[in-house]
């Protein structure tokens, strides 16, 4: 395995040569030796950062907040790179939202879990020919009563069109995500 690329030796893989079973073991077990996806098995609210936020508007209350988890290390390595070290995960909770009036105005908060969307960077195209894997990803949504078994079928029908917007990012929404410019300073 002497030819992986030099990426790999970045912050989060810096152990050496990386295996399917190191890929295993830096998902935190979001990916399977054969392409399965499912929620990282790390508490991950707990011990990953948060990349940023999303909140989605209704005519009169926030309908939804979306927050986006990474592991310990993918951000030091893209601002260092400019670009998502392999085997990083991205993990992106979507919560219902309340909406009240708090003495800072008008305010949403985040409130039910009601799925996730998860991306893996895989810089080797390990799964070709699986459909949860192409264009430098892993893909796959999970709704919020079963984070084991994705619904998603084929990423390039369920995922695609919508990052279309954000390829010249490598498809992911950068620009939510200040902290991967500015280090969050
Ligand atoms: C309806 C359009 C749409 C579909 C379908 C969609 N996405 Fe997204 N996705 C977005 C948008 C827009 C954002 C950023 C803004 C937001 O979250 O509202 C986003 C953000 C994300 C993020 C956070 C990282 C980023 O790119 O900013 C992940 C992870 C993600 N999507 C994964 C997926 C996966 C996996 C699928 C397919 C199972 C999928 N998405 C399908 C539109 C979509």
């Amino acid at each position: 395995m002497k030819t992986l690329s030099k990426t790999v030796a970045l912050v989060l893989f810096a152990s050496g040569a990386a295996t399917a079973q190191d890929f295993a073991t830096n998902t935190h077990g979001a990916v399977s030796s054969t392409g399965d996806i499912q929620l990282p098995d790390v508490n991950f609210r707990a011990s990953w950062p948060v990349l940023g936020g999303w909140t989605v508007l209704g005519e009169e209350a926030a309908d939804g907040m979306h927050v986006v988890y990474t592991q310990p290390g993918v951000i030091e390595s893209y601002l260092e790179t400019g670009t998502f070290p392999d085997g990083a995960v991205l993990v992106k909770e979507l919560l219902s939202a309340q909406t009240e009036e708090m003495t800072t105005g008008t305010v949403a908060r985040g409130d039910q879990v009601q799925g996730w969307f998860v991306m893996v960077k895989d810089t080797k195209a390990r799964f070709d020919g699986n459909s949860l894997w192409g264009d430098g990803w892993g893909w796959a949504f999970f709704n919020a009563d079963d984070s084991k078994t994705t619904v998603t079928t084929n990423y390039q029908d369920d995922c695609l069109a919508c990052h279309v917007p954000a390829q010249q990012t490598d498809w992911i929404y950068t620009q939510g995500y200040p902290v991967l410019t500015s280090g969050g300073n």
